[in-house]
């Protein structure tokens, strides 16, 4: 039977809503707008348009957006700088800095994350916000994670007892989806480049999540009969072919609920950074009365 197919769209719309609210919400409350800035280094064409996306969310949301643009020759003090004047400027309640960095920058990736203001890291990739989200006590956590989360309990899709198996152990996807699905008592298998047999591990899963970066990597006999599919990665295949991590035909047919890319778990990510930058204006609002 074909899986039912969780559009992002749907579960999105929902989150934004929310996040719209809330902002409104504060605005009344204390006369403060939520704001977000992006900072782009260079000129990466998906990531640039990840950052017009993401201003365009802030409009329709009633978020204020600033957009910090540097060249790909920047060196890491001109951004610290910037992320310095971020984290003392009132008008902006998170700060993201959009990944992949330039070359000549990547090498300095942890320290120039490390210099947001953890109040206003609405990645939730600073180890503070690592440590607090393992301890149980995130208020920040990574939007692509925290947004499939929050889908699969619009979705109702049982997560208490279930048997959750994510491929991938990144730092963005994989380690934070270990922990909210723990929080929810599922019970979580991570596996990774040097898991063996890995199909035999994901056929136990009621809940797979893929974060591999290769397209096609799930195949339908890696998957249990009505098992349900997150599709995590983004793959462009073609100047205008994006393809997630999951054989979406094949698996489709085994699996009772999937994700589809595109139009799945990237507009999640949208949207939960919306929540996370509305969390953090209520936070600082609640911090400075
Ligand atoms: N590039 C791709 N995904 C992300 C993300 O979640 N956060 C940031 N900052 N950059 C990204």
């Amino acid at each position: 039977m074909a899986a039912r197919i969780l559009y992002g769209k749907d579960f999105a719309a929902k989150i934004k809503e929310d996040a719209r609210l809330e902002a409104e919400k504060i605005l009344k409350a204390t006369g403060v707008m939520p704001g977000l800035a992006v900072v782009i280094a260079g000129h990466d064409p998906a990531s640039e348009v990840y950052v017009r996306n993401k201003h365009k969310a802030c409009g329709e949301l009633g978020i204020f957006s600033l957009a910090v643009e540097l060249p790909e020759t920047a060196t890491k003090e001109e951004l610290l700088a910037r992320i310095d004047d971020l984290n003392r400027d009132d008008r902006i309640h998170g700060i993201l800095v959009q990944l992949p960095l330039p070359k000549g920058l990547a090498a300095a990736e942890s320290e120039i994350l490390n210099r947001i203001d953890p109040v206003k890291d609405v990645d939730g990739f600073h180890p503070v916000n690592v440590g607090r989200l393992s301890v149980g006590e995130a208020s920040l956590v990574p939007c692509t994670p925290a947004g499939c989360v929050r889908m699969l309990e619009l979705a109702e899709i049982p997560i208490d007892g279930a048997r959750a198996v994510i491929i991938g152990r990144s730092n963005i996807v994989g380690k934070p989806m270990m922990n909210l699905l723990l929080q929810r008592n599922a019970t979580v298998t991570v596996c990774h480049s040097h898991t063996k047999d890995l199909a035999a591990i994901t056929r136990e899963a009621d809940i797979l999540v893929a974060a591999v970066g290769k397209p096609g990597f799930v195949t339908a006999d890696m998957v249990k009969p009505g098992a349900t599919v997150i599709d995590v990665g983004i793959n462009r295949i073609a100047p205008k072919k994006l393809v997630g991590d999951v054989d979406f035909e094949a698996v489709s047919e085994v699996a009772g609920a999937i994700t589809p890319v595109p139009g799945g778990v990237g507009l999640l990510t949208i949207a939960m950074l919306m929540q996370n930058t509305v969390t953090a204006a209520r936070l600082q609002a609640g911090a400075k009365k």
